[in-house]
């Protein structure tokens, strides 16, 4: 019998080892790919063959992991965004999302090797595809006949909701791109209707209609890409309830948040000395890999350096600019820092961020408390759980003073705050199955049964349908049909009777 289940799961674990996978990112942001990379690598060392298409290939790639490199055919997005938030940035990032899926898809499809790839067409048993600007992937994996799983490095689009059937609604679902999280003002949820409705019409009628023009100059057989979309086998989405809250997702929605942070490695050199040597610990200010810190409004830094003045703590800064005029043992600065390894130490008592989805699993992974100060994208949703879920406070750049930064500091360092941040970290941790290895399980399950689709029927019935407006009108339709009988009914028996009287009283009066 022992033997029996022996040789079982030496087939079982054989016959899972040897899946040939495609991964697709056409995307150029490294915050995601950061992300995406380690889920990859991991694939590769439990044994399965990688093929990736991406903008980072490998220095050193680890057996069975396979590149097909799309770098140098667009620049890498580096600090390149300024600290500034308004209608006009959300606007901005509509824009953003569809010139580089757009892009994404033409240099991706132009690329030699990608071609001859699917012109060998090779077995692929899953195609793991990034859910982000662009559903070009899905075409790819069309051609090869490969069932897909979908990865995020981050929340979901706005797009994103309906191809998976996940309910929408701007009364308690979070919006990726505004401020108000689960509980919104009025304004606010006046606000998320426009712009759900902006990135989502754009989303559909320029960047898909453009993705589709794309590949049909080089394939003629493409179905709609929503239609694809919704084939889509499972999604690993970037999410835990324990920081992003409970929400409505299908059972092929797999909430696998977390998984890139890696262990914290000692300090060495300068900063190791600047950060041990603290007698009040540190705080840790980035504002991420793409938005430059250094752009910060004279006003705005001049508030940031007011604080470090105010608190008997040491700072250390993202900061991209080689000088800062600051005491050398108040403030460490370096244009790159090894964050895991900070948020890591237990010197580190804040982080004064952006409220980027990478920084903010790092600070839930190392129960860092937080002050998030949200400039673009999902930020303004990812500040708003840190805040909901007990991680940290959200400070607008509008509202960031001296005084404001003193008070919201202080109150993350404030021994409760701190200590509920830990509890909060360990019931992160507290899953039934890592999510590494979740994200894992769930793509090797993708391919076992990959003739199943397990979808929602959400996705699939019409919107009028979805919103119950043909039972409505039906409703109402009869309402009015017997509301109408009624009335005809009182008028023929009432106008008899008032005749009957009328009548009656002529005859009174003969
Ligand atoms: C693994 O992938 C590479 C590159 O795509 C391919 O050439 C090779 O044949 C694959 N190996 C197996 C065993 O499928
Ligand atoms: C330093 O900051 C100034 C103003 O914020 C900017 O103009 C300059 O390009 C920066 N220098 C570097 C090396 O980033
Ligand atoms: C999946 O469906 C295909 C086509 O209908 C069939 O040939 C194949 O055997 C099925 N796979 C499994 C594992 O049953």
């Amino acid at each position: 019998m022992k033997l029996i289940s022996l040789f079982l799961t030496i087939v079982l674990l054989d016959s899972a080892s040897s899946l040939n996978i495609l991964g697709i990112f056409p995307y150029q942001g490294k915050s995601h790919f950061f992300v995406h990379r380690v889920y990859l690598r991991e694939l590769a060392k439990r044994g399965h063959n990688l093929t990736v298409i991406s903008h980072f290939p490998e220095k050193e790639p680890p057996k069975n992991y396979h590149d097909i490199s799309l770098a140098g055919s667009i620049k890498i997005l580096e600090d390149d965004l300024v600290v500034h938030r308004s209608y006009i940035s959300v606007l901005q990032v509509g824009i953003f999302l569809t010139t580089t899926g757009k892009e994404n898809c033409e240099v991706m499809l132009a690329n030699n090797e990608v071609q001859n790839m699917i012109k060998q067409k090779p077995k692929f048993d899953i195609v793991v595809v990034e859910q982000f600007n662009s559903d070009c992937a899905l075409g790819i994996a069309y051609k090869l006949n490969a069932p897909v799983v979908g990865v995020t490095s981050h929340i979901l689009m706005p797009w994103h909701y309906s191809r998976l059937g996940i309910p929408y609604n701007p009364s308690y679902v979070s919006f990726h791109f505004l401020e108000g999280g689960t509980k919104p003002t009025l304004v606010q949820r006046l606000e998320r209707v426009v712009f759900d409705l902006y990135f989502r019409m754009i989303y559909y009628f320029v960047t898909q209609r453009s993705d589709q023009n794309t590949l049909a100059r080089y394939f003629n057989d493409i179905p709609p890409l929503e239609d694809l979309a919704r084939e889509i086998k499972f999604l690993l989405l970037y999410h835990n309830f324990v920081l992003t809250g409970s929400r409505l997702f299908p059972a092929n929605v797999i909430e696998v948040g977390g998984y890139h942070v890696q262990k914290a490695k000692p300090l060495t050199g300068d900063l190791k000395k600047f950060i041990e040597e603290a007698e009040n610990g540190i705080i840790y200010i980035s504002f991420g890999s793409v938005i430059r810190s250094s752009s910060l409004p004279s006003d705005k830094l001049e508030a940031v350096l007011g604080a470090m003045r105010e608190l008997p703590q040491r700072f250390v800064w993202k900061w991209e600019n080689k000088t800062m005029h600051v005491d050398k043992n108040k403030l460490y600065t370096f244009d790159w820092l090894p964050q895991v390894d900070i948020l890591g130490h237990p010197k580190t008592l804040a982080f004064f961020s952006h409220a980027g989805m990478g920084g903010t699993t790092e600070a839930i992974h190392f129960g860092v408390p937080m002050v998030a100060m949200p400039v673009i994208g999902d930020q303004p949703a990812n500040a708003a759980a840190i805040e909901e879920s007990g991680l940290g406070v959200q400070l607008q750049i509008r509202d960031l003073t001296n005084q404001n930064l003193v008070t919201a500091f202080k109150k993350v360092m404030d021994p409760k705050f701190r200590e509920n941040v830990k509890l909060l970290s360990k019931a992160w941790h507290d899953r039934p199955l890592p999510p590494l290895d979740a994200a894992i399980y769930w793509t090797e399950f993708a391919a076992r049964y990959s003739n199943f689709t397990f979808r929602t029927a959400a996705a699939d019935v019409p919107l009028y349908q979805y919103i119950n407006l043909d039972i409505a009108l039906v409703y109402i339709a009869l309402l009015l049909l017997i509301l109408a009988g009624f009335k005809a009914l009182v008028s023929i028996c009432c106008l008899g009777k008032s005749k009957e009287i009328s009548r009656s009283k002529k005859i009174k009066h003969k």
